[in-house]
This record gives C-alpha cells, structure tokens and sequence, in this order.
C-alpha cells in the first residue's frame, strides 16, 4: 500500500491523460479490503427508503462497509445502530418490518428500540454485569430525498453536503421524488470488480455499440447526451427520440411517452446509482459493491408513481434487464482482460470517459488519504 500511496500524484496525472488505473487495482484481494474501510466505510451508504420507515418500531436492516446496520423509527425518529448483539455478535435484526423491541435470535439478548439492554437470561446471576453496559453501538443516519442512507465514519460531512444537489437535477426531469412508490427490490450477483462495473455505467460511447435497443429509445449522440461531473456524484442526461415517442424506433422499444422526457443516471460517489428512463414517472436505484476483487453483488430498487399500467412497468423492466445483460457481458470481459494484467493501463477518451476519470481521481484520493 505504500507503493500506492507515494504513486498518488503519479496516478492522478496519468488520468489527466486518459491513462486508467492500473488492472492490479481491480484484482489485488488487498485492494479490495483497503476500499472496505477507506471507501466504503468513509462515505454515506444506501440502506433503504423512508417509506418502509414511516411507524415507530418500522425498521430496514443493511450493510456499510461489511458492517451490519440496523435503522429504526423510535421515539427519537430515525436512529440508526450497528446491528450486531453485544453478548455473542450475532446479527440482531434481519430483513425489515415493524418491532417492538430488537431481541437477538441467538440468545435472546433484548434492546429496545433506542438500542438499550434491557434483558439479558441468566445475566441476573452473572457478577459484575449491567446490562446498561452494553447498548446497540451507534450508527450515523441521514435522509436524501426518499432514501435512508447510513455512514461508519463518526466525523462524517452532512450527507446533503455530497449530493443536495441531485435533487434539483432529478426535478428538472419531471419526477417528484415525494410521489414514488416502492415496487420491487431484488438482489443480484456479478462476475466484474464493483469499479469496472461502475465505469462502465459511467459512459455511453459503448452505447451504440452494445445497447441497439437502448440507443433506438434514447439519443446517445455525443452531442446532445450530457456527461456532467460535479464533485461528489456524475450526471448523465439524456433525451428521448422522437420516433421512439412515435412507435417508428429503429428497434421495438418501450412506449416512451409520458411527463417524463429525460433520461437521468446519476451515481453518487461511491457506489449508488440512481436511473430515470423518459416516459411515465420511473425510476430506479443500485447499491454496487465489492465481493472480493473479481467479483460483484448489489441491490435495486424499482419505483414507479401511483397508477402505473402494470404491463407498462413490466415492459420497461424487461428493458433495463436487457441493457443490464448487455453490459454485464461487457463488464465480464473487461473483467478477464484486468485478471490478465496486461496491458496493466488502458486509455480512456477524455471527451467521452471524463465521468470515469473523475471516478478513478476519487479512488485515487479515497485510498492515499
Ligand atoms: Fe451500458
């Protein structure tokens, strides 16, 4: 690491030049357990939406950094805690829903929603315990918009410091974030680096290569799709086309007609991307993250405004699948191409790539800090 480190300023002007990261940076098992706690347990982590946190003892369970996470609606609102039992560290709570108090499975150590012990069996026999020892530990929580996101890091910045930003963006597209609701969440496995994927998602000059349907809906000229860089989160903004909107698209596509004219994809450093497709209100979000170096895993979750035609969103789910497999073929191939390590650095277009550049500049800083 300390390599790395003294190479900081190095790497940082190389991709002022197109050059990447080298590959060993997305296939050293090191590398990825030095992003655990100086990327993803630096910086505000995704949890869940404020909707299935609206009742006292309504709570969401997560992960920040590998770290198990509870965040519970008590009397003090939204509180967030480390959600692993003081007595043996088994995980407290799991999945979500609504609690009266957070009792382990294990042994059935009982916290109540303020994260104080308030049963321990046996304990009352045991010397020199109080159970007021031993609270949940914990956790930073703050909301952006609809979504509940949580940091590991107790001297964390504002999470609307980041990204109160993107919110303005988002309205630009005609969604109103107030008026979403949730329609599916699903967990998914991949076979890249969290980070290839994510430069992958970070530019559409593959687009007319690899997404003909995606391409047929959307104008992905250079001209007229906007790649946007802000600090701490990516914009890419683009329109519909007009034969997409008159059913006369190249390829048969969704029926993209509706308030909605933009397509918006967003990623906030580091690992969450937010998705608007034109059409009626959609929109859809992911958590990337690291299963060791070669591999990835993540969640998303799908929301539509009320009233969506249940065919519609069917329809315009089948294709976000469909770029979906199209660029986990890509990733999948980068991804073999970095485990051979050579070339170890590759040449981004600094016109086209800039949003992966700066992604790559930030895990540049994240991992010297
Ligand atoms: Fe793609």
């Amino acid at each position: 690491m300390q390599q790395v480190v003294n190479k900081a300023s190095e790497l940082l002007a190389g991709l002022d030049r197109g050059e990447s990261l080298p590959s060993s940076w997305y296939t050293d098992p090191a590398m990825t357990e030095q992003e655990i706690h100086k990327i993803f347990r630096k910086s505000w982590q995704y949890v869940g939406p404020t909707q299935q946190l609206k009742d006292i003892g309504d709570f969401i369970t997560g992960y920040v950094g590998e770290i198990p996470v509870v965040i519970v609606h008590n009397e003090n609102g939204l509180e967030g805690f480390i959600n692993v039992c003081r007595h043996r560290r088994h995980e407290v709570m799991k999945g979500c829903g609504n609690a009266k108090i957070m009792q382990c499975r294990y042994h059935a150590w009982t916290y109540d929603l303020c994260g104080e012990l308030k049963a321990a069996p046996r304990s009352d026999r045991e010397p020199n315990f109080s159970t007021s020892d031993y609270p949940l530990l914990p956790i930073k929580v703050e909301k952006l918009g609809p979504w509940v996101f949580a940091n590991a890091d107790p001297d964390c910045r504002p999470l609307e410091s980041y990204f109160g930003q993107v919110l303005d963006i988002i309205a630009e597209s005609g969604i109103d974030l107030d008026n979403l609701e949730l329609w599916e969440r699903s967990e998914w496995d991949a076979r890249a680096n969290w980070k290839t994927m994510l430069e992958n998602y970070l530019e559409c000059y593959h687009c007319p290569v690899a997404h003909p349907g995606f391409s047929a809906a959307i104008d992905v000229d250079q001209d007229s799709y906007k790649l946007t860089a802000y600090e701490w989160f990516s914009s890419q903004v683009g329109y519909v086309r007009e034969s997409a909107l008159e059913g006369n698209a190249k390829i048969k596509t969704y029926d993209a007609k509706g308030s909605v004219k933009q397509a918006q994809y967003h990623l906030l450093w580091p690992n969450f991307t937010i998705n608007i497709n034109p059409g009626f209100p959609n929109l859809s979000v992911d958590v990337w993250l690291p299963n060791g170096p070669n591999t990835g895993k993540g969640f998303s979750e799908q929301y539509f405004a009320p009233g969506v035609d249940k065919k519609w969103a069917e329809e315009l789910i089948h294709f976000n699948v469909e770029v979906g497999n199209e660029d986990d073929v890509l990733t999948n191939s980068v991804q073999l191409g970095l485990i051979g390590g050579t070339p170890s650095v590759g040449r981004f277009l600094t016109n086209s790539e800039h949003l992966c550049i700066h992604f790559q500049k930030l895990i540049v800083k994240a991992m010297c800090d």
